[in-house]
């Protein structure tokens, strides 16, 4: 594996999940592949489960780790080209993105949908720079539209608890006081559909995802239907995608909340979450707290998905 920032890089998925399992069983049988190997994570948002799992699989593997978080302490950056640089940014990205380079032999690279340009936030031109310009492996540690290492821990976790072959996995949008990214939305239904679960997604009228990531599913906007029979229910919150929203809240209606009510429509469901979450908005605390919860070993396998995909690109190294 060169660089990872879909489900389309990690290959066979039966795969993927054999090696997770691997890892999971023995996560120090690596130990000499990262040996005197340097990982350089580069945040320019913030980060509390994506910075310890990728930086615990890479210990894992026996490599170095530096990290940069790019608004404390850098020189703030200019990500576009040919403008004249007489503002409060004294740093190119074009150089940086050779300079951090020439420090490391891996990159991680966490950059958010800025909502101002929905072309540049899609065509994830931050992460295609680093691609492009560093020289070096990268792999998304969040981007503009996808989240594929949380979506991998996902897929495992799932793969854990399932009970049938096929479980009925639904995406159900829930509300928030912030304007969220869909790149956790986005790459659950990537990995979902590539998984060929049964995989419903429900939100209020307006919060449609871009098509190429709705996929196969079904769209359901009758929440309690959606629900009906699940064995999973996943909640995100993410801003408007469609036009002429692009970025916008259009609702906070806290009938989409997860709560007990809901949850008993379903399948004894496992209750899911990438994490942070607000409690009492995107769920209550009676169904976080209960044991159909999994959002702590959803989070623990992170270090998983983060191993496999760090192990897979040293061995492309
Ligand atoms: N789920 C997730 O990526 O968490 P952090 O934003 O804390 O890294």
């Amino acid at each position: 594996m060169r660089n990872f920032t879909s489900v389309h890089d990690i290959g066979d998925l039966k795969s993927a999940l054999a090696k997770a399992k691997q890892v999971k069983e023995n996560p120090f049988a690596d130990q000499e592949l990262g040996k005197n190997k340097t990982l350089l994570m580069i945040f320019f948002n913030s980060s509390l489960r994506t910075r310890l799992s990728t930086q615990k699989a890479a210990l894992n593997l026996g490599m170095n780790v530096i990290v940069l978080d790019i608004n404390q302490g850098a020189w703030k950056l200019e990500t576009e080209k040919g403008v004249i640089m007489d503002g409060d940014k004294p740093e190119h990205i074009l150089e940086a993105i050779p300079v951090m380079g020439s420090y490391c032999d891996v990159i991680g690279v966490r950059s958010f949908a800025q909502f101002e340009n929905k072309a540049s936030d899609y065509n994830e031109v931050i992460l295609n720079q680093f691609i492009q310009y560093s020289g070096k492996p990268v792999f998304s540690m969040e981007a503009a539209t996808r989240h594929p290492l949380q979506s991998f821990a996902d897929l495992i976790t799932i793969e854990e608890y399932k009970k049938t072959e096929k479980p009925k996995v639904v995406l159900t949008w829930a509300p928030h006081p912030r304007a969220l990214p869909q790149a956790v939305p986005n790459s659950f239904a990537e990995w979902m559909n590539a998984a060929g679960y049964e995989f419903v997604i429900t939100h209020p009228k307006g919060y449609e995802l871009d098509d190429e990531f709705v996929g196969k599913a079904v769209v359901e906007y009758d929440k309690e239907k959606a629900y009906k029979g699940a064995d999973f229910i996943y909640a995100k919150n993410w801003a408007a995608y469609q036009d002429p929203n692009y970025g916008k809240i259009l609702s906070t209606d806290r009938a989409w909340t997860v709560d007990t009510e809901k949850m008993a429509l379903t399948n004894n469901a496992y209750f899911m979450h990438c994490l942070p979450v607000r409690r009492n908005m995107i769920v209550s605390d009676e169904v976080i707290d209960s044991p159909q919860s999994i959002v702590i070993p959803e989070a623990a396998n992170r270090v998983v998905s983060a191993q496999v995909v760090l192990k897979e690109i040293l061995l492309g190294l």
